[in-house]
Order: structure tokens, then C-alpha cells, then sequence
């Protein structure tokens, strides 16, 4: 089993990430590697690339994205933890396998009709090309298995019909196909000001996430300030059917407390927000203030952390290159 997921540095890591998917991560780290696996966890700092960002914030996102991925339980001497441009074989293999996938495949992604929006033309080539690099990121090291949020399942599909199809042009059994987990507590956590949207880093609204990088009074005022609505919470979780704030505030607390909405509901049923915010406030404060106050500390020494990703990227690269290799030979380039 070989674990293989990635996180883009374009803004902070929010409570979304965190329970869709680093949280997993954390987890699978003990779990896979008792088994004999690996897990590899990587900054998508080439998809960062895909739309606008200034370099000196990209630059520095990554640094910070990996303190707190360390700061949150990734533990860089246990799993591999890297960036992809320091492994240039994630860029080679897209190249590779932009000519396995096809037109009709990325014209049915959903993140890049939402994210181009009406103007599709002035889109970048990157944001079209975008899943192609992460097949090839989940596929260069025969990953097994892709903990990441709902949103991220079309484009894992993706890459298992371009694994396929490569198998079959090229009459070879070398690619693996990876398996989606996503997240049962958390598959899609939605922006705390409108639960018809999900929690993003590009939401324009602060108050719409959680940051992991928040101070205390400021996790504490966002949920507070959480939209909700005026009922109590229902006896049972069939209640929240048609109350998607509340829905979306009990599905917090639940994977914030490592519990299930059941048992939220059979903790709270009867409760106003008035009693309940607050209580779920406290929550992430004690759960997430640690995080922060060790990723703090991790960026008094910006230069380790950077150190850090070397040395995750020499495993990555030794893990890639024959893999890569064999790709290339298959294809019937020279190498
Ligand atoms: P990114 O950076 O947008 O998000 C990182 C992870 O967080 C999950 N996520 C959420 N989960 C639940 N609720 C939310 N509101 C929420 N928002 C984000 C995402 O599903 C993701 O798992 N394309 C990926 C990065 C990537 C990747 C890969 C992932 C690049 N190559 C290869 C897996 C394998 C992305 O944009 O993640």
C-alpha cells in the first residue's frame, strides 16, 4: 500500500483541508505504515502556478503550508514530505501522459468550468491541464490509495481511466490504479457564512473559513458569527436534512471531537446556536490552537523547514525515477 496526497499552497491551510483531508493523512500515517506502506504527502506548489499568484506568496505558502502539515502530525522522518518542483519527474510524466489523456476527459471537469467561469478562454492552459499533473503526481509512485476531499474524486477517476488507457496503448501492466478515500466525517466542510458554497482558500470572505494560522479569539469570533438558524437542534440527525448551517456546524463538531453527528446530536439535541456556538468554539480552539502555536515555532527556522522538503524531495526522486523510466521505455522514448 502506498498512501500519495497533496495540498496547493495558495493561501492557508483551513479547516476544510484539515478535516477533508490532513487530518487522514495523520492518520493513515500510523495506520498504513504499521501494514509495511508509505505514505508520501507532497505541497502542490506547480498547481499553485495555475492561477495567479504573486511569487513571493507562493514562496512563502509553501514554506508555511508544510510547518503546519508537520505541525498537524506529519511526521517528515516517518512519511515522505515534499514539494513537486524539487522532483522534476511530476512535470516529465504530466508531459508523458497529456498524450494518454484526452480532450473530451478535461473538458468534463467540473473545477475548471467553476473555476474559468464564463471567461474560458482567458483561462490559463495549466488550469485545463491541471488533473493531467495530478494523475501523473498519484501515478509516478504507483500510489495506492488518495485520501482527499469530495471535490478532488472526479479528478482521481480521471486518473485512473489515463492509468488505464496507458496500460492498454502501451500493452504494459505499469500503472497502479489509485483508490479515492474520501473523508466519511468530513467529505465537504462549506463556507461558514453561506452552506450552499464550500470552506476554499479562494472564498474573498475571512469570515467564510477557519485558517489554521488564526489566533484564538479569532477561531472563536468566526464561529460565533457562523450563519445558523434560529431552531434548536433537532432530536436526530434526520432533522438536519433540510438545515444545511446547521448540518454543516454539526458535522464540524462532530470530526473536531473524533465523534459522530449521532452522538453530537444526542449530546446537543434540544440546544440553541446561542449555547451551541460557543461550545463548538471552545472545540476548535482547543483543537486547533496546538496546531498553531507549533507551526509558530516551526517558522522561527524558515531555512529547516525548507531543509526538510530537500530531504523528503531525495526520497521522492529516488522513489520516481524508475518509475519514470520505465514509462519513458514504454512509450519507446530513448533515454
Ligand atoms: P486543495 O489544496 O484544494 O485541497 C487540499 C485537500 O483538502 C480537501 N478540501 C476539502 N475537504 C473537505 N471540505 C472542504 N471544504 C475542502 N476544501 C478542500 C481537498 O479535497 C484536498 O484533498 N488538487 C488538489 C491537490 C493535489 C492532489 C494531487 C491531491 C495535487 N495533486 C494528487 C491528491 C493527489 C487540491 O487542489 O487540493
Amino acid at each position: 500500500m502506498r498512501v500519495v496526497s497533496g495540498i496547493k499552497p495558495t493561501g492557508n491551510l483551513h479547516l476544510g483541508n484539515y478535516l477533508g483531508a490532513v487530518k487522514q493523512w495523520v492518520s493513515m500515517q500510523d495506520e498504513i505504515q504499521q501494514q509495511g506502506g508509505e505514505t508520501l504527502y507532497f505541497i502542490a506548489d506547480l498547481h499553485g502556478l495555475t492561477e495567479w499568484i504573486a511569487p513571493a506568496e507562493l514562496a512563502a505558502n509553501t514554506i508555511e503550508m508544510t510547518a503546519t502539515l508537520i505541525a498537524a502530525g506529519i511526521d517528515p522522518e516517518r512519511s515522505v514530505l515534499f514539494n513537486q518542483t524539487r522532483v522534476p519527474q511530476h512535470s516529465e510524466l504530466a508531459w508523458l501522459l497529456n498524450n494518454v489523456a484526452r480532450v473530451g476527459w478535461l473538458n468534463r471537469m467540473t473545477q475548471f468550468k467553476d473555476k474559468a467561469g464564463k471567461n474560458r478562454e482567458g483561462a490559463s492552459v495549466g488550469l485545463y491541464d491541471y488533473p493531467v499533473l495530478m494523475a501523473a503526481d498519484v501515478l509516478l509512485y504507483n500510489g495506492t490509495h488518495v485520501p482527499v476531499g469530495e471535490d478532488q474524486k472526479q479528478h482521481l477517476e480521471l486518473a485512473r481511466d489515463i492509468a488505464a488507457k496507458f496500460n492498454l496503448d502501451y500493452g504494459t501492466e505499469l500503472f497502479t490504479q489509485p483508490e479515492p478515500m474520501v473523508s466519511k466525517a468530513a467529505p465537504r466542510i462549506m463556507s461558514l457564512r453561506d452552506a450552499s458554497s464550500k470552506m476554499s482558500k479562494s472564498n474573498p470572505s475571512v469570515q467564510a473559513r477557519v485558517n489554521l494560522i488564526d489566533d484564538d479569539a479569532t477561531i472563536a469570533a468566526k464561529f460565533r458569527k457562523a450563519t445558523s438558524d434560529a431552531d434548536a437542534l433537532p432530536q436526530d440527525v434526520a432533522g438536519l436534512a433540510d438545515r444545511p448551517e446547521a448540518k454543516n456546524l454539526v458535522t464540524i463538531y462532530a470530526a473536531l471531537a473524533d465523534v459522530t453527528p449521532e452522538q453530537v446530536i444526542a449530546d446537543h439535541a434540544g440546544q440553541g446556536f446561542g449555547a451551541f456556538k460557543p461550545a463548538l468554539a471552545d472545540l476548535a480552539v482547543a483543537t486547533l490552537g496546538p496546531i498553531r502555536d507549533r507551526m509558530v515555532r516551526l517558522l522561527d527556522d524558515r531555512a529547516e523547514v525548507s531543509r526538510l522538503l530537500d530531504r523528503g524531495a531525495e526520497k521522492a526522486r529516488d522513489l520516481a525515477a524508475p518509475n519514470l523510466l520505465a514509462a519513458q521505455r514504454a512509450m519507446g522514448l530513448q533515454i
